[in-house]
Order: C-alpha cells, then structure tokens, then sequence
C-alpha cells in the first residue's frame, strides 16, 4: 500500500512524478500529493481522493519548474484520507519534505518527544514524526543522508522514506526497512520507487535496495549505504517487461486486461522450467536435494487469492509428495505457536512479494528453523529475498487490485513445485512427472478456449444484475475456486457472496437459499465418480430450495444438464487441474457484473493492491 517516486533530472519534475504516480495508484488511491524544490525553497501540493484531484489542482496552480521532485499517493493507515494527512509533509520550518509507505510503531513517543520541544504538528499521521524528526536531525548536523540514518536509526516498525530538502535542488535520499524501495538509474537522472511501474517508461536499469540501508540519488550518481553509513552495493538488473504492459491496450480496465493474458502468463510461468533430466528449475535456491527428501511436513502460507490458490495447492502437493501438508492464513499463523522446525518447508504465495503478514510469517517459521520457497510474481520483493528459494510466476505487472493472472500463475507455480517435490522424493516416476507437464503445457490453450466464451458470461452477469446475494458451492479444488469467485465478487462488486464446501451447505449454510438465489456449482470432472457424483447430489439439494443454478461442468457431462438454469461448460483436464479453468468464467462474471453496476473495478473501495502492514 502507498505508492512513492522521487526524480531528479533534467526533465520537469512534476511531470514525471505525476507520470510515475499514475502507474502507482493501484498501490492506493485516498489522496497523493507532490514536493518540488526551486531555489532554495520546497512547493507542495496535496488532495484528498484520487490523483485526478491532484491534477485539477496542479492544473489550477501549477508549481514552478523543477528538476527535483517527490510523490505519493496513499492508503490511510494513521489518520484519515484527508488533505492534511496526505504527503508529503513538511517539516515546521519547510526545509523537508517526506514521503512514507508503512507504519512508524513508536510514531506516538516520538511525537510526544518532539512536542515536549515546542515542535506543532499539522497532521495525525505517523508520517510528520519522520519529517519533523528528520529536520531536526538536519538542523542538528547539517546533512540530510546522515540525519536520515539516525532518523532511521529512531524509528521502529515499517518505512520506506523519501525526503528532499530545500538546500539540496539535485538530491534524493531514501531509505527502507520492512518496506520496498527500488531505484530506477537512467542517464543524467535517476529515480527512486516503490517499484518499477513508475519509472519504467524513462530506464528499465533498476536497483534493488537491502533491508536497512538508505540511497542517496542526484542526476549522475546513486550511492548506497546502511543505516551505519557503511557503503553497500546493491544488486542491479534490467527490467523485463516494458512500460506498454502496465497499460491497458484497449481493454476499459486493467482487471479484463489482465484475465485475458492469463493464458500467456501461464505459459510464461511454465516456460523453460524443466531441464533435460526433468528436474524444476527454481530462480534461486539454497535447498539442497538432501534436505528436500528429508522434510516431514509442508506448510504454505498465504492471504487472500494466493491464500486460496494455496488450498487448491494443498490437494496436489499432498496428493503427489504424500508429504502431509497444511495451508494455513499468514495472518494467523505465528499466532497459534505452530509446530515448524528445520524438517519443515514453508511455501509462500504472494503476487506482490511485499504483504507484511505473510513476510512475518515467514519470518517466524525461519526464525524455527523451517525452510522457504516462495511463490511470487515481482522479482526482488522482499518475500523472495527473505526466501531460501524462489519461483517466479512471471505474470507481469498486475495492476487491477483483484487478482485474476496473479491466481492462475501461482496456480501452475504451485503444481510445479508439487510435480518437483514428488521427483526429488521419488514419490512419482519420471514418466509420470513428464505426464503431467504435459498436461499443464496445454492448459494455456485450454484456458484460451473458456476466455473465447466470454460474451455468454458476460449476458449473465446483465442477466444476475439486480441480484444482491450469491453462493458459490465446490468440493476438494472445486472448494477454494468457489472461495475464490466468492471473493472477486466482494472485492469489485461489492455484494455478498460466499464459497462453501458443497457437502457442507446442508450443515447450516442451505438456510439462506431463497428463491432463485444465484448459486454457481463447481462440478469435477467425472474420473473420480464419488467427488462428481456428490456434487451432482448437492445440485439437487439447492434446486430442491428452488436456487437458480449456474453450473461449471465439464463439456459432456449429461447427469449435470437437468439440474441446471445455466450451464457453462468447461474443457475436459484432471481433476487437480480444473481450477485453472474453472476460476476463469468466476473472474469475468465478477468483473462484468462490477462493470455493469458502475463500480471502478480496477480500484475497488477500501482495497489496496500490496498490503505492507499488519
Ligand atoms: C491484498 C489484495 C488481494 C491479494 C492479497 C495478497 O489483500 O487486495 O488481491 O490477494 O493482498 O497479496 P499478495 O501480493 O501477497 O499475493
């Protein structure tokens, strides 16, 4: 949550931050601001709402020309989304401004500390104790990367800063900790961000920073330190994807965008991840073979759609490693005192590799001895780095805050570290393996056909419009694609929906079915008649109650056809498989349906894209 840039260069700054700022709204959207320095002096503008209020106001009173420049656009977490809370802030004597992402834990001493010294705070924020603690250090030693550090060296919790001061026209400096921050090197300018997006149309040459260090930028140089000042050298790499794709293309959001490339993104996932002998190829890993066949238990953790990506997971992980294997919430975890030690492997899911409860809980199941691969879409997050392996889901940027490629990536990631795990243990042949790759090598096809399909989901969402509640019912991996439809239809639609496991409606839940209530079936496939056929009988249970019943069944499947209203027909694939296919009509229901109540799916109310604290 809250996206930041700083810029400086020979172009207009506030042209560039404004630019960079677009691209990091669905980082959140309450309010934004901007801060220039011209001569000796620092110009802020800020507004509640949407950056689009920003830019009728910059448009009103525009700012002088700079060539130094920060950004923000925000998430509240400490003070409301008002015009005051927004950033930047300024400190009482306006020689800084700051920008933040993250949460100061101790912000409230330090307040108290700095007012008990006459300082007076304009916002509620914790972001004003950074700025008004950081020109104190300034005034005290006449530098702003040294009083950064001991700033930085005050503050406890979550922060990425960025801060300008009014004596410095040509320097950045930036620092982080729990919290991320890239910078961008070009050529006489450089930038810093909370991730690529925002620059990438100006360098795709990028910086990851480490945990604790701070970064000093002006136009030719980039210097990176830690919070002693000892000097670091960060890891540089080029960014391979291009500003186009963090556009939309013609799609009127970037949520329909996104489903649509779902079966490149797959394919891109699966690409190349097998070497000759069969063996996966992880992005980096510290596992050996030997510690892999060693583990007893497997634990993955998660929130919400890598959460449920993670439960389908559960099935096939299990299923080919016999290795039990438990999925478990990341903002629960730590807090049940779990049974993890050294024998454990911990995967982690998460598109943005920044979400703080999963980063904790993988914190505490290392601090336990336990191992760590994590499952992630953007490559030098901190999740990744605090991983002993990663696997990337190359998905590119997803921008829509619902997670739709996100999903079906961490999907086939998942299923290849499941296939991998049963190598490494010998719990499955290597023509079994090669089998199954098989299989997955054709689902983007497979996945191209149900998207192919979209109009007639796209009538039934007009169709549904007026209705204000939905079920969505399944069982084994047709459980968590109905948690998973349930969810999108919250997040953008706004509605009440809920996913139940089919066989547990009847233990309660049946009770809210009332006349024609929407209610989508997950129907397996028919090899493993017992599963089909008890979700057959759970059709008849909610017709019964008089539901009106969207079925997803496989094509060919007659026993489902007269139980139901609608029927949406899926490609043939296994069981363990369907999900893939069967989230991809969920996905473009919820988002149609979203569009046609007028909602903004691509920034949906009260949502962020990246959740960076607890
Ligand atoms: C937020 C987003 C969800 C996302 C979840 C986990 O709540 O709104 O769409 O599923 O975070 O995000 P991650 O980046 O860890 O997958």
């Amino acid at each position: 949550m809250c996206g930041i840039i700083g810029y400086v260069g020979p172009m207009d700054a506030a042209r560039v931050v404004m630019d960079g700022l677009r691209r990091l709204e669905y980082r959140g959207y309450d309010s934004s601001g901007i801060a220039l320095g011209v001569d000796g002096r620092l110009y802020f503008a800020k507004r509640a709402g949407k950056l689009a209020k920003l830019a009728e106001l910059l448009a009103d009173s525009p700012l002088p020309v700079s060539h130094q420049g920060i950004g923000h656009t925000r998430w509240a977490t400490h003070g409301g989304p008002t015009d005051t809370n927004a950033h930047p802030h300024l400190s009482s004597d306006e020689q800084v401004a700051v920008v933040h992402n993250g949460i100061i834990e101790n912000f409230a001493e330090l307040r108290e500390q700095l007012e008990t010294d006459g300082v007076v705070f304009a916002s509620q924020t914790d972001t004003e104790v950074a700025s008004q603690w950081l020109a104190r250090e300034l005034r005290a030693c006449g530098d702003l990367v040294q009083a950064m550090r001991a700033t930085c060296g005050r503050l406890k919790g979550a922060f990425t800063l960025v801060a300008i001061d009014a004596a410095h026209p040509d320097t950045i400096v930036a620092a982080r900790r729990n919290s991320p921050l890239v910078v961008g090197v070009g050529e006489g300018e450089n930038f810093v961000a909370s991730d690529v997006a925002a620059f990438i149309e100006h360098t795709r040459e990028a910086i990851e920073l480490g945990q604790d260090q701070v970064v000093v930028i002006t136009p030719s140089t980039v210097v990176i330190t830690d919070f002693d000042g000892n000097v670091k050298k960060g890891r540089q790499y080029r960014v391979d994807w291009d500003a186009k794709s963090a556009e939309k293309t013609g799609y009127d959001w970037f949520m329909r965008k996104e489903i649509f490339e779902q079966p490149r993104a797959v394919a891109d996932t699966l690409l190349g991840r097998f070497d000759a002998a069969g063996h996966l190829m992880l992005d980096e890993v510290n596992i050996g073979d030997d510690e892999l066949r060693a583990i007893d238990k497997i634990v993955i953790l998660a929130a919400g759609t890598a959460f449920y990506a993670g439960m389908v997971a559960r099935y096939a992980i299990e299923h080919w490693t016999r290795v039990p294997c438990e999925v478990e919430l990341a903002s629960e975890f730590r807090y049940r005192d779990p049974i993890v030690g050294p024998r454990t492997l911990c995967v982690t899911i998460s598109q943005s590799g920044e979400t703080a409860d999963t980063l904790m809980a993988i914190r505490h199941a290392r601090a336990q001895g336990a191992r760590v691969i994590a499952i992630c879409n953007t490559v030098g997050a901190t999740i990744p780095r605090e991983s002993d392996a990663v696997l990337y889901t190359r998905a590119g940027p997803e921008i829509g805050v619902a997670s739709t490629k996100g999903f079906t990536t961490q999907l086939a990631a998942c299923y290849l570290l499941g296939l991998w795990l049963a190598q490494v243990r010998g719990t499955k042949f290597g023509d079994e393996v090669a089998d199954m790759v098989d299989e997955l090598n054709a689902m983007p096809a497979l996945m191209q056909q149900v998207l192919d399909r979209a109009e007639s989901i796209y009538r039934l969402a007009h169709d549904l419009a007026a209705n204000k509640d939905f079920l969505f019912i399944g069982r084994h991996v047709g459980y968590p694609v109905a948690l998973e439809g349930a969810l999108k239809l919250k997040e953008i639609a706004y509605l009440h929906a809920e996913g139940f496991a089919a066989g547990e409606l009847k233990h309660g839940p049946i009770a809210i079915i009332s006349p024609a209530t929407p209610v989508f079936v997950i129907v397996p496939p028919r090899g493993r008649d017992q599963l089909h056929d008890k979700v057959v009988s759970n059709i008849q249970e909610v017709r019964a109650r008089g539901a009106r019943v969207l079925v997803l069944a496989e094509a060919g499947d007659e026993s489902v056809v007269p139980f139901a209203s609608t029927l949406i027909q899926l490609p043939s694939v296994s069981t363990l498989l369907q999900p893939m296919l069967a989230i991809l009509p969920l996905q473009m229901f919820a988002c149609e349906l979203a569009t046609v109540l007028g909602h903004d799916v691509d920034q949906p109310r009260n949502l962020a894209k990246s959740v960076t604290v607890e």
